[in-house]
């Protein structure tokens, strides 16, 4: 889909479906709406008086015109799209009035369509703002994950929309109106590049397709990469990352990127961690059959980490950013770790393996290791760690675990400004003590009670003192249309958030 900026009145556009908009309550429809509503012989307006039309949030009401000879008005189809209350209006709003209007856009077959920016007339939202954000719900709103249907394609053509114009009356505002659509291009491009990796299914992306598709986005980015393999890795003495790795025939791939965005100041950094279990069967501590196969996702951090590095090298913050991922896959073959086994991660401190399925904060412990051996200052890790996450929080945020007020505060607000939620979590001293082991310094696993909190609580034993916040995205990575710019499956959370967060850091 090709998004556009123009200025000029709505109803003037030639193109398949025009979009305007309508909050709840409102009688007659004024501004765009209005004027539209004028051009077609007060269809808005009487399908409101008949209660058709009530503006609620999510209500699409498509007026078919069917076309100048008929109507006198040139678009077929006019979408009226509701926003609910007013005073409940915001940018997630937009976004999501967005995607659903992009979406029925498609099964309309509508090719070309022009909109109203949503939230910036009597919204009273900055019209920039809205402009991202409701390019940024149609982009991601759009997203499918179907190149591997050979068959029963739908009959709707699948490039639809191709066009969407945000039309704009007062030409004053259109550079900021075009510099919202640009960004928005750069965070949802992102983010789709996150969602594509998490959706490949694990046969295909293994380690290395992991390592070749990280290569492809630092050369396009002009950024550093070095992956290491696992000689290198043992070289560094990562036992703990080289354990998870020996039940696997796929070599594993240690990933580290870097932009250089304030070359001058090496310490002015932040260091993205991505775990990057590229399919998680468990190990010899095999997982249960149902649902396995989710477990492809289980580099989810890994590619947020990865795509976000994209975005950041497109919108360039005066900051360093370095992007990790041990990725490996976490297999039972014979040459497997076992429960009781010890390892020794980087830096010295011993593991005892209780479960070879708690593997993710085994690679994280090493690719943290390595991250503080460069001098990191702040480190930001993501993982799909922990099922207890799903217990504790459900789909509706992702769960934050810090030594640093400041830096998770500054993670919350990146997500709260994309429409990707982050609740904290605590990491308290009692049960910090579950992780302690009879015969090691760490236990890879910390019991029945808090299974988040402790797995965040291993991993802070790696991060010491320096600033790091662990975000664990267990039940955010994928989902079932939790927000309707999310369609079901891969979500790329927190890519947007990660970009989000480096622009904030780096301005
Ligand atoms: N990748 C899983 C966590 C997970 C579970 C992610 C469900 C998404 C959905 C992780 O490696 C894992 O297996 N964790 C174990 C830890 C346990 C063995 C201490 C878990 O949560 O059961
Ligand atoms: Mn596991
Ligand atoms: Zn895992």
């Amino acid at each position: 889909m090709e998004l556009s900026v123009v200025t000029g009145d709505i109803t003037a556009q030639a193109v398949d479906a025009i979009v305007v908009n309508l909050f709840q309550g409102v009688e007659s429809p004024g501004g765009a709406t209005g004027a539209v509503d004028v051009a077609i012989g007060g269809a808005i307006s009487s399908l409101i008086a008949a209660g058709e039309i009530k503006g609620r949030r999510g209500e699409i009401t498509v007026i078919h015109t069917l076309g100048d000879a008929y109507s006198g008005f040139a678009p077929d189809r006019v979408l009226v799209a509701g926003l609910g209350k007013s005073e409940d209006f915001d940018l997630d709003g937009v976004r999501s009035v967005s995607a659903v209007v992009a979406r029925r856009l498609r099964r309309l077959n509508a090719g070309s369509a022009a909109t109203i920016v949503h939230g910036a007339g009597i919204g009273g939202l900055d019209p920039e703002a809205c402009a991202e954000a409701l390019a940024e719900g149609a982009i991601l709103g759009l997203y499918r994950f179907d190149k591997y249907k050979t068959s029963s394609k739908p009959t709707f053509d699948e490039t639809r929309p191709t066009t969407l114009a945000l039309v704009e009356n007062d030409g004053a505002k259109i550079p900021a109106l075009e510099a919202g659509v640009a960004r928005a291009q750069v965070f949802a491009g992102a983010s789709l590049a996150a969602r594509d990796m998490v959706s490949e299914p694990a046969n295909v992306l293994h380690p290395t397709r992991l390592a070749e598709i990280a290569t492809g986005i630092a050369n396009e980015g002009g950024m550093e990469i070095e992956v290491l393999d696992r000689a290198d890795c043992e070289a560094l003495e990562m036992g703990a990352y080289v354990g998870v790795s020996l039940g696997s025939h796929q070599p594993p791939k240690f990933i580290h990127m870097t932009y250089e965005g304030d070359a001058a100041n090496p310490d002015n950094n932040l260091w993205i961690v991505g775990k990057g279990i590229t399919f998680d069967s468990g190990g010899i501590s095999l997982k249960p059959g149902l649902n396995m196969g989710a477990m492809k996702g289980d580099m989810s951090g890994g590619a947020a980490a990865i795509a976000a590095m994209q975005g950041i090298a497109a919108l360039a913050p005066t900051l360093n950013v370095h992007m990790v991922c041990a990725a490996t896959e976490n297999m039972p073959g014979g040459g497997a770790q076992r429960p009781g086994d010890v390892v020794i991660a980087m830096g010295g401190k011993s593991i005892e393996i209780d479960n070879t399925d708690a593997e993710g904060r085994l690679t994280l412990a090493d690719a943290i290791g390595f991250a503080k051996l460069k001098g990191a200052k702040r480190i930001v890790d993501i993982a799909t760690l922990t099922g207890a996450m799903v217990v504790a929080l459900g789909n509706g945020h992702s769960g934050a675990f810090s030594n640093d007020d400041e830096l998770v505060g500054q993670v919350i607000a990146s997500g709260a400004k994309r429409g990707e939620p982050i609740w904290r979590m605590p990491l308290d001293p009692i049960s910090k003590k579950q992780n302690k082991s009879e015969i090691a310094d760490l236990k890879n696993t910390g019991g029945r009670g808090a299974g988040s909190i402790t797995a965040a609580h291993f991993i802070g034993e790696f991060a010491g003192d320096t600033p790091w916040v662990h975000l664990d995205i267990a039940a955010t990575n994928m989902g079932r249309s939790v927000h309707d710019w999310e369609p079901t499956g891969a979500t790329g959370v927190p890519t947007r958030a990660l970009i989000q967060l480096a622009l904030d850091l780096g301005s």
